[in-house]
């Protein structure tokens, strides 16, 4: 905190006395905006060198601010961390501070508030990238589990009630292709950040001649924004970031979901690796999916720090305001949290033991092949289905499954229903192959989907 009465030096002159140490410390964001260090030299080099290009800079001005800026951008780079004063309020005027009197020079032509949007550019165009290839192992990882043990049966479920059986690679396949869209999301949204707001100034545009273009080269962004004041004071860039997170976040928390059921012996579908499970500090016995339920719980901070960020932007007038400097926390937290998800769940998932489930001859999940085959027969669908309702009936008054029921009691429920005919429908390993549609669980579609999934990861 500056000491009272202190003045800002880079802003206090017009000002009788410097802020009231209950204000600074609320409006500081040095504290984690310190980690846009590396983004804020490389986004002044640029600029150093687009001020030189434009003759704003003499030569030796220029090289020796561009000389101080890298020699601090080196010791960032080897782990050392940015010096942080009292009075340093955020990480542009620590930085402007490190670099002493020539430092002075740095500032023509430019305000923090294209600066701190150049940074956050910077930052969510690698966070997005970096998402992506984090979601892409995650892919691998849901492939190397299909190989390995995706050729078992399960119930596939509707309601959480059997449903029908499928494959267990179908079944797991279906993140791999929610992932394939989040990877998606997050090169798109690297798209959105792909552009340089450098040179709008603080709000108009800058008053030197420095080419947007340049820096936006050097800085390897390929498009500058159109308009300085929609340059400085929207992050809708963020946000789209925020969406691929929060919906991969979502689509983590499915996952973490169906991993803690499985592994409950109410479904007994999967063991967990004792590293990836805990134990109770009371009950010795236990094994807790404590990690599967942390990607499940996890989402809530992702999905509320993006709701945060869009209400925060919301009703904003033109141009910069400080409300937007709430960005950064939320951003920081959703690229981490989900960062970290994604790691674990590559990691956890090939490890999963998954179990045989074990769909017993004339299990009810049969119930639709029944009724699909009356329709082959030429019955109504809707007169199937009651026919096989009835069936259904009867089995359950029977205690147990369609093997409950005796031929003459078939045959008096269609006389379609011959042994010959019940023998393969009674069968569930039989089951998937009917569902021979491309996007079905049948064995050779799935096989198809497989080498897809191996196609989009190429
Ligand atoms: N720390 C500020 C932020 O993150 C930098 C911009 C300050 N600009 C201003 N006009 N007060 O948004």
């Amino acid at each position: 905190m500056p000491e009272r009465g202190e003045k800002s030096p880079i802003w206090g002159s017009r000002f009788a006395e410097g802020p009231d140490p209950l204000f600074f410390a609320y409006g500081r964001s040095v504290a984690w905006d310190r980690r846009l260090a590396p983004e804020d030299i490389r986004g002044s080099l640029a600029h150093v060198h687009a001020l030189a290009a434009a003759g704003v800079l003499a030569p030796d001005v220029a090289a020796e601010l561009a000389s101080a800026l890298q020699s601090l951008g080196d010791r960032l780079a080897k782990g050392f961390e940015l010096p942080i004063e009292p009075q340093d309020e955020d990480v542009h005027g620590a930085i402007e501070r490190l670099l002493g009197p020539i430092g002075g020079y740095l500032h023509a032509g430019r305000s923090r508030n294209d600066q701190v949007a150049l940074d956050f550019h910077l930052f969510c165009k690698a966070a997005a990238e970096e998402l992506a290839a984090a979601v892409k192992e995650l892919q691998a990882a849901i492939l190397a589990l299909c190989e390995a043990q995706g050729d078992k049966l399960w119930w596939g479920m509707t309601h959480l009630q059997p449903a029908q059986p499928v494959l267990v690679a179908h079944h797991w396949l279906a993140y791999f292709w929610m992932f394939e869209r989040d990877r998606g999301r997050f090169l798109w949204a690297a798209g959105q950040a792909d552009r340089s707001p450098l040179g709008a100034g603080a709000l108009a545009g800058a008053g030197l001649p420095v080419d947007p273009l340049q820096t936006a080269r050097e800085l390897g962004l390929s498009a500058v924004y159109d308009n300085s004041m929609d340059a400085v004071s929207d992050r809708d860039f963020a946000l789209d970031l925020g969406h691929a997170a929060a919906t991969t976040a979502l689509h983590l928390s499915r996952l973490g979901e169906e991993i803690v059921l499985f592994a409950s012996p109410a479904f007994g579908r999967l063991e967990l690796p004792d590293a990836f499970a805990t134990g109770s500090s009371m009950m010795p016995q236990k094994k807790n999916a404590d990690g599967a339920e942390l990607l499940r719980g996890r989402a809530g901070r992702v999905l509320g720090a993006h709701l945060g960020l869009m209400t925060t932007l919301k009703g904003l007038p033109l141009a910069y305001v400080r409300d937007l400097q709430e960005d950064k926390e939320a951003v920081f937290g959703i690229v981490d949290t989900t960062r970290a998800g994604v790691r674990l769940a590559a990691a956890m998932l090939p490890r999963l033991k998954l179990l045989e489930a074990r769909i017993p001859r004339g299990d009810l999940s049969l119930a639709t092949d029944l009724a699909d085959y009356l329709v082959r027969c030429g019955e109504p669908f809707r007169e199937a289905h009651h026919i096989v309702g009835r069936a259904v009936q009867a089995a359950v008054a029977a205690g147990g499954d369609f093997t409950c029921l005796d031929d003459p009691t078939w045959r008096s429920m269609s006389a379609h229903f011959t042994p010959e005919a019940l023998s393969n429908l009674l069968d569930p390993s039989l089951s998937p192959g009917r569902r021979a549609v491309p996007m079905g669980t049948a064995p050779a579609e799935v096989a198809k989907q497989l080498a897809r999934a191996y196609q989009a990861l190429a």
